[in-house]
């Protein structure tokens, strides 16, 4: 039995410590947001946090995660205080901006983006784009160029950004 805190709630799962995080999250708990890709660590489809840091969930193993906190595309967004879904600036801009398409890449991307924009890994001097091409250099996308999900990265990393959606 495996105990995770996923998405800020305490999910017991009866696996094989050597089930891949990835498969637990979509065929045990349901959370199919999070897709597989390459499935060998490649590609970063996959990428959830644990314990805060982006990882590739196809390489993960179950029994890595006992006691630990995993966050999935479906945990970024929160509740507004009127109830509604709150996406995170990140998503909200990637919507926006056209930085998915097929949306394979996309939960990854979004993950480990957030991660970036709620981290202090695009402050300090030197180009902003260049910084968030290389650190989502483990995201492959096949459709958009790139070009339009960095676009909506240095979006969602503006305060402005992170304003709008702070309700
Ligand atoms: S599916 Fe995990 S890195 Fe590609
Ligand atoms: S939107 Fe299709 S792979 Fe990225």
């Amino acid at each position: 039995m495996i105990t995770i805190g996923v998405n800020g709630e305490v999910r017991t799962v009866e696996v094989s410590a050597w089930k891949r995080l990835l498969d637990v999250l979509r065929e045990d708990l349901r959370l199919t947001g999070t897709k597989e890709g390459c499935g060998e660590g490649e590609c970063g489809a996959c990428t959830v946090l644990l314990d805060g840091v982006p990882v590739n969930s196809c390489l993960v193993a179950a029994g890595q995660c006992d006691g630990r906190a995993v966050t999935t595309v479906e945990g970024l967004a929160r509740r507004g205080i009127d109830g509604s879904t709150v996406l995170h600036a990140v998503q909200r801009e990637l919507v926006v901006r056209g930085g998915a398409q097929c949306g394979i890449c996309t939960p990854g991307i979004a993950v480990c983006a957030a991660h970036l924009c709620d981290s202090d890994a695009l402050a300090g001097p030197g180009d902003a784009r260049a910084k968030v091409r290389e650190l989502l250099a483990g995201n492959i996308c096949r459709c958009t160029g790139y070009q339009l999900i960095v676009d909506a990265v240095i979006a969602a990393a503006s305060p402005a950004s992170n304003q709008e959606g702070g309700s």
